[in-house]
């Protein structure tokens, strides 16, 4: 596979481009310029495109970022897989949905986001799709594995506090790195397009997924289950952000995953792992 990995320095293009050897780039996704020469020197059956900005509270007052990253890269690059005949797998977000459902959502529910961030995602999938490249969208969720996701945070947080509050009424599905990461290439070889919803296995709030993190290090610290309103942000969330996998397939149970990871990063030294992920 002649493959390139755009935005190969977070949580999922690391992971990617450590898979791909040789296929990773940091190129600003939303120069056409760029973009259009770098697919013409490369001239990739398929790029893989993992840039994005994810800051979900800043986007509401980052627009230009967001749309730069989101939308108008997207945009960039779909045109060029056209042209040059790539075909793309660009990453999307539960975000896209509102979170009113009472199921996981399928990829066939509407989307109706809630926040910037998540308008700017849903139209980076519609551009795409209106590029006329041979697309596939993986939508995903709370994604860990690098060194400013979720898990991360919280163990930092826990080294301050006997107890610490976290919002237990938004659910998710923990989604690590790593098996995203297998599993996009396991899409591509099966010549998957269209829009397929990629997640860990099992449904938690981000209470949940705390306490098992910390559990995992041994950290005693204490962790509160508090409701959405106690914690004011910027950016709206949905309060069921769960995706149904039945499409593919879920990756394995994400307390499995979680597991893996604390195992890996208890075994690395420290300064020495690769991804800038916002645990979006
Ligand atoms: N993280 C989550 O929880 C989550 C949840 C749902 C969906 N997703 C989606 O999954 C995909 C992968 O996310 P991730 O967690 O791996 O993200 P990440 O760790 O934040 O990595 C995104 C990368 O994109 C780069 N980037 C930002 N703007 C760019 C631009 N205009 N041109 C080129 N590169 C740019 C960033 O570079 P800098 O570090 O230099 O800014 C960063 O290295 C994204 O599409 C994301 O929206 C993520």
């Amino acid at each position: 596979m002649n493959a390139l990995v755009l935005g190969a320095r977070g949580q999922l293009g690391s992971e990617l481009a450590r898979l791909l050897p040789g296929a990773g780039v940091t190129a600003p996704i939303h120069e056409k310029d760029v973009i259009e020469e770098l697919l013409d020197d490369r001239r990739p059956d398929i790029v893989i495109n993992c840039a994005a900005y994810n800051a979900v509270d800043r986007a509401e007052t980052e627009g230009d970022a967001a749309h730069a990253a989101n939308v108008a890269g997207p945009a960039v690059v779909a045109a060029a897989c056209r042209r040059t005949g790539a075909s793309l797998v660009h990453f999307s977000t539960n975000f896209v949905f509102d979170g009113s459902l009472d199921r996981p959502y399928v990829e066939a529910d509407e989307p109706a986001p809630i926040s910037a961030y998540g308008e700017s995602k849903l139209a980076g999938e519609r551009m795409v799709f209106g590029s006329g490249a041979r697309v596939l969208v993986i939508r995903t969720a709370a994604v860990f594995g690098g060194p400013r996701s979720f898990p991360r945070r919280i163990l930092e947080r826990a080294t301050s506090a006997d107890r610490i509050p976290v919002v237990g009424d938004q659910l998710i599905n923990p989604t690590y790195a790593r098996d995203l990461a297998e599993a996009t290439l396991e899409l591509v070889e099966r010549d998957f397009t269209g829009i397929v919803h990629v997640v860990g296995g099992g449904c938690a709030g981000w209470d949940v997924f705390a306490r098992a993190a910390l559990e995992e290090f041994g950290v005693r610290t204490q962790v509160d289950s508090v409701p959405t309103e106690a914690f004011p942000t910027a950016a709206r969330r949905p309060r069921n952000g769960c995706l149904d996998t039945t499409r593919f397939h879920a990756l394995r149970p994400w307390q499995e995953a979680l597991h893996s990871w604390a195992a890996e990063v208890q075994q690395t030294p420290p300064h020495s792992s690769g991804g800038q992920g916002s645990g979006a």
